[in-house]
């Protein structure tokens, strides 16, 4: 089967990985209204397109916080990457790096930070941190991340509980036993986790805006806050000093009836003036959704489920082919609207559909 679509890498995955796999990658919150809207809101966006611009060369090279990547789409975290493929997240390391692009690790990993380093040594990576109720346990953790040469720590911050996945509940989904939440091995009891591979209720839900200062007392790593959907937040996130946001809904798996994450990135890049990078995540399918996303003032974007569907497709190349199609996808669609490099996407190359 031809793979020319991410698409066709969804229906791949969809046809070959278990269903109770399919459906905890594929799953959102409640009704899936949000998960779902993120796809559709970039329907209703349409190109102005400009011509006769000498499309000979195209620069699609961007840059993140001070280092250079090929292309503006990035790996967002995702958790237990071993169910896609054996090798896990150290195939995800392996793609991004020969891809040249940042890939944002999870604290729910199946190979451990350094595990992770060491498989792509050259690569350039984030690490995504969930703050635990045992505390010492989230400072070690991102103690090790910097010391294992992660350049980044993006704190998610829409999780204080896990939003309601009506199919993870009716499959009564675990990991299967030969996998484990490498990072945090030899910590939990086995026979107490239950909920994602986790102890239940192990994520703090105290956690607020002076917990950006207990990051920046532990680590010297640039933050970046992910979950962000208000100019309000935005706001709070730059008073709090971080270096990034991630406008992101968490792929519409907590807060159902919340925006698509599009439709949350004008008002907070009209709050963040520049004063900080700001990048998207949620429902990038194709490179003219890439496109949309920075024309309307995204630095970069991430994403989730596709990096999924190609390692599920064929691990380390899989991925890297899905980072290929949307970096030709994402060229073209420069060229026909009459970008030359990522500095000549701005907001008048998009309107939205009369429809
Ligand atoms: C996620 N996401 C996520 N986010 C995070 O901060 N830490 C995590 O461990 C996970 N784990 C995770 C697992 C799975 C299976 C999915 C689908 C998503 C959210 C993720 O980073 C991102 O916000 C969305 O996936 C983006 O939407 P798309 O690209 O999947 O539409």
């Amino acid at each position: 089967m031809p793979m020319i679509c991410l698409s066709d890498f969804e229906a791949y995955a969809k046809k070959h990985l278990p269903k109770t796999t399919w459906e905890f990658f594929a799953g959102g919150a409640d009704e899936c209204c949000t998960r779902d809207d993120n796809l559709l809101a970039y329907k209703r966006i349409r190109f102005r397109p400009r011509v006769l611009r000498d499309m000979s060369v195209i620069d699609t090279r961007t840059i993140l916080l001070g280092t250079e990547i090929s292309f503006p789409v990035g790996i967002a975290p995702t958790g237990f990457h071993q169910l896609a493929c054996s090798d896990g997240e150290k195939s995800t390391a392996r793609a991004a790096e020969a891809m040249n692009t940042c890939y944002i690790t999870s604290t729910y990993s199946t190979c451990t930070v350094e595990e992770i380093a060491a498989a792509a040594p050259n690569g350039f990576r984030w690490f995504q941190l969930y703050i635990h109720r045992n505390r010492a346990l989230s400072e070690g953790l991102v103690r090790r991340a910097e010391a294992a040469g992660f350049q980044g720590l993006v704190l998610t911050a829409d999780l204080p509980y896990v939003g309601k996945r009506r199919d993870d509940i009716r499959n009564n989904f675990q990991l299967p036993p030969h996998m484990t939440v490498k990072n945090f091995e030899g910590v939990f009891e086995e026979e107490s986790c239950s909920e994602y591979g986790l102890p239940p209720n192990s994520i703090d839900p105290s956690i607020n805006w002076n917990d950006i200062y207990w990051l920046q007392s532990l680590t010297r790593l640039p933050i970046i806050v992910k979950g962000i959907l208000t100019k309000e937040d935005a706001d709070l996130a730059m008073r709090h000093g971080v270096q990034g946001i991630i406008v992101s809904n968490h792929g519409g798996r907590q807060l159902d009836g919340g925006p698509a994450t599009i439709d949350s990135l004008i008002e907070i890049v009209d709050t963040v003036q520049d004063r900080v990078e700001v990048y998207l995540d949620g429902g990038i399918r194709t490179g003219s959704d890439v496109l949309k996303a920075l024309a309307l003032g995204a630095k970069c974007v991430f994403i989730g489920r596709p990096a999924l569907w190609g390692l599920t497709y064929k691990g380390e190349e899989g991925l890297r082919e899905v980072l290929q199609i949307l970096h030709d996808e994402f060229r073209l669609s420069m060229a026909l609207t009459g970008c030359q490099n990522v500095s000549e996407i701005g907001r008048n190359l998009v309107q939205f559909s009369k429809l």
